[in-house]
């Protein structure tokens, strides 16, 4: 949700926060601030607005050199965006200085206990009360008061703390929310994620729940539920072999549009690694046969585009492996006791793993005996550390708010994961599980030629650019590719969509299409192709202007009815969704460019929903 970025070293602390915290601002980026040491005294500057406000604000100020500082990048919670609510937060006594990522639950009875020591407070922030908190516990320990303050608080943080009385360290400590410490050449790091230390070190450690790390410039040492341990480079360090290029934007001038075009190779890539010589190679993942068999129910619980892969993987799940499966919000699952149980398997599908409702959910169904296998994006995330399998996407880092590869990545992972089901529950034969594996592999090559032909989406996107809502229809399948495709129109281009199954439509939605309402229709499924025409046809009666996405061999007929129309290849059936979003991606992009929308964060959304 928000970016947490800190230095400690022997150069210019102000340089590396801006530069981290711009690396980050796809977290969130409402407001932004830093604080930096100079002597015994914390300097904080902190704006409204892109950090490029900050950045402008701090050309003319003389106090900002030191060698040790925080910094932060916002997405609102508590208290609206403004100067005085963006972080750092200080306590009144200007000893202690917080960044803090998360949602402290608990946080208006601890002010009221502060206001009755006589703290006085100036934001409407929860992270103001953290500081003052650790500034009242503060005797002559720094890291003592950190650790009475923090068993205190209820919720979720990820913190990074400066005191003015003990300069040569910062303090991070982590519960529900990630965060990371970097380890340098006689300087050290703390970051929400690599994304913001990947210029300066590939040596980094995760913070595990409730620990709180002590970061000096040349040691680091870690305060866990198992004891104190300093950190040692090699040991204890995970080492990131990401591609530098990865976080920039190369040749395009969004990183919307540098990932939609990385998905063939991603896909591939993830494909591969599931899938070797012509056959599933689960054994990474360690799921027995035996575990297999005392299975009664699969579910799937995932946010936002994790949960649309999620609807697609039911009806994948339940055609090829004929086990029953359930797909639910997290933020719903977590609340409506569920009926899972030990013969219960919980998929957890999320591009970050840190997602906060699906971390919850996660927890749940351990809770209640089930095992949780998780499609994750992000190598040693939360979710993965939690869950009982897991299986890696392999989209590489995502940086656009809106999803695109780590979509794609999932949905292949459904895909192979219903496969493998269908394989070991014998559901499947032989000659048709080879069928849908040439298939899937396949299937970056024909995504290739989406890509190739983006320019139709142009056109498309320029006729209906002043649009002020749309409906998705489709069925099955192509329903569940509807979810996603107006959520990624609605997130970045702000046109108001809705997704509908198409034969829902008349019982109630159709009296919103009158003349000139865009409908957007997908029809992949041959059985059901008339079917949804026959829907098409009823909005066409009312007035509404037609989209198709359909397959080439449906070419006459769908030439009657829509106004507009986007083949895609052909391909199985049931694996058409890996191309059919395709169009609706790029048609999402081309609208947001057109209209003059910030495509990469678009407004009030962040790319890591850490806070429920
Ligand atoms: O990191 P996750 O996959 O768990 O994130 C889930 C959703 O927040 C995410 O898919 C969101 O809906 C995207 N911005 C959609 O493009």
């Amino acid at each position: 949700m928000c970016g947490i970025i800190g230095y400690i070293g022997n150069n210019d602390a102000k340089a590396f926060l801006l530069d981290g915290l711009e690396k980050m601002e796809y977290r969130g980026y409402d407001s932004s601030g830093i604080s930096v040491m100079s002597g015994n005294k914390i300097h904080t500057f902190k704006k409204r607005g892109r950090l490029q406000i900050l950045r402008e604000s701090l050309k003319n100020q003389q106090d900002v050199s030191g060698f040790v500082g925080i910094g932060h990048t916002r997405w609102a919670t508590h208290g609206g965006a403004s100067d005085i609510n963006a972080h750092p937060q200080n306590s009144q006594s200007g000893r202690i200085s917080v960044v803090h990522n998360g949602i402290i639950e608990n946080y208006i009875s601890l002010k009221n206990f502060l206001l009755e020591k006589g703290f006085k407070f100036i934001s409407d922030t929860d992270t103001e009360v953290v500081a003052q908190l650790i500034d009242f516990y503060y005797k002559d320990n720094f890291f003592e008061a950190v650790k009475t303050a923090v068993s205190k608080l209820e919720g979720s943080y990820a913190l990074g703390i400066l005191c003015s009385n003990e300069p040569d360290k910062i303090i991070a400590a982590k519960k529900d929310s990630p965060l990371i410490v970097g380890i340098g050449e006689d300087e050290n790091y703390i970051a929400s994620d690599v994304t913001a230390l990947i210029s300066k070190t590939r040596k980094i450690y995760r913070l595990e729940e409730n620990d709180i790390a002590v970061v000096k410039k040349d040691k680091v040492t870690i305060y866990s539920n198992a004891g104190k341990k300093v950190l040692d480079r090699d040991k204890d360090c995970t080492t990131i072999d990401w591609d530098i290029e990865s976080v920039g934007k190369g040749n395009y001038d969004h990183f919307m549009m540098k990932e939609i075009m990385q998905q063939p190779k991603v896909l591939k890539k993830t494909i591969d690694s599931l899938i070797k010589n012509g056959k599933i190679d689960f054994l990474d993942v360690g799921l027995t046969d035996e575990y297999l068999k005392s299975l009664s129910k699969i579910f799937i619980v995932a946010c936002g585009s994790a949960y649309h892969v999620g609807v697609v993987g039911r009806y994948v799940v339940e055609k090829l492996a004929k086990i029953s499966v359930e797909v639910e919000l997290a933020s719903e699952f977590r609340y409506k006791e569920p009926l899972v149980d030990e013969s219960s398997l919980v998929i957890v599908i999320s591009q970050s793993g840190e997602t906060a409702d699906s971390l919850a959910a996660l927890r749940e169904a351990k809770k209640l005996g089930a095992k949780v296998l998780s499609i994750v994006n992000v190598v040693g995330s939360s979710i993965a550390n939690e869950s009982d399998y897991v299986i890696y996407t392999l989209a590489g880092q995502e940086i656009a708010v809106a999803t695109t590869k780590a979509y794609s990545c999932q949905l292949s992972v459904v895909y192979i994961l219903a496969l493998y089901f269908a394989e070991r529950f014998k559901s499947i034969s032989d000659d048709d599980l080879s069928k849908y594996i040439a298939e899937l592999i396949s299937l970056p090559d024909k995504l290739e030629l989406i890509l190739q032909q983006k320019d139709e989406l142009l056109e498309i996107a320029q006729k209906y650019k002043d649009i002020s809502c749309a409906f998705f229809i489709g069925r099955t399948l192509d329903y569940a590719v509807c979810m996603e495709g107006s959520l990624k129109l609605k997130e970045v281009s702000y046109v108001h969509c809705e997704a509908y199954a198409a034969g829902e439509l008349k019982h109630g939605t159709i009296s919103l299409i009158e003349k000139g309402t865009l409908v957007i229709a997908l029809l992949t499924q041959d059985e059901l192709f008339d079917k949804t025409v026959s829907n098409l046809r009823e909005v066409k009666a009312r007035g509404a202007r037609i989209f198709a996405i359909t397959t080439a061999n449906h070419r006459s007929k769908i030439n009657e009815v829509a106004d507009d129309v986007y083949f895609i290849p052909e391909c199985l059936n049931l694996m058409s969704p890996v191309l059919s979003v395709i169009p609706l991606q790029l048609l999402s992009y081309y609208s947001a460019f057109l209209r003059g929308c910030d495509i990469d964060k678009p407004r009030n959304l962040a790319k890591s929903v850490t806070v429920e």
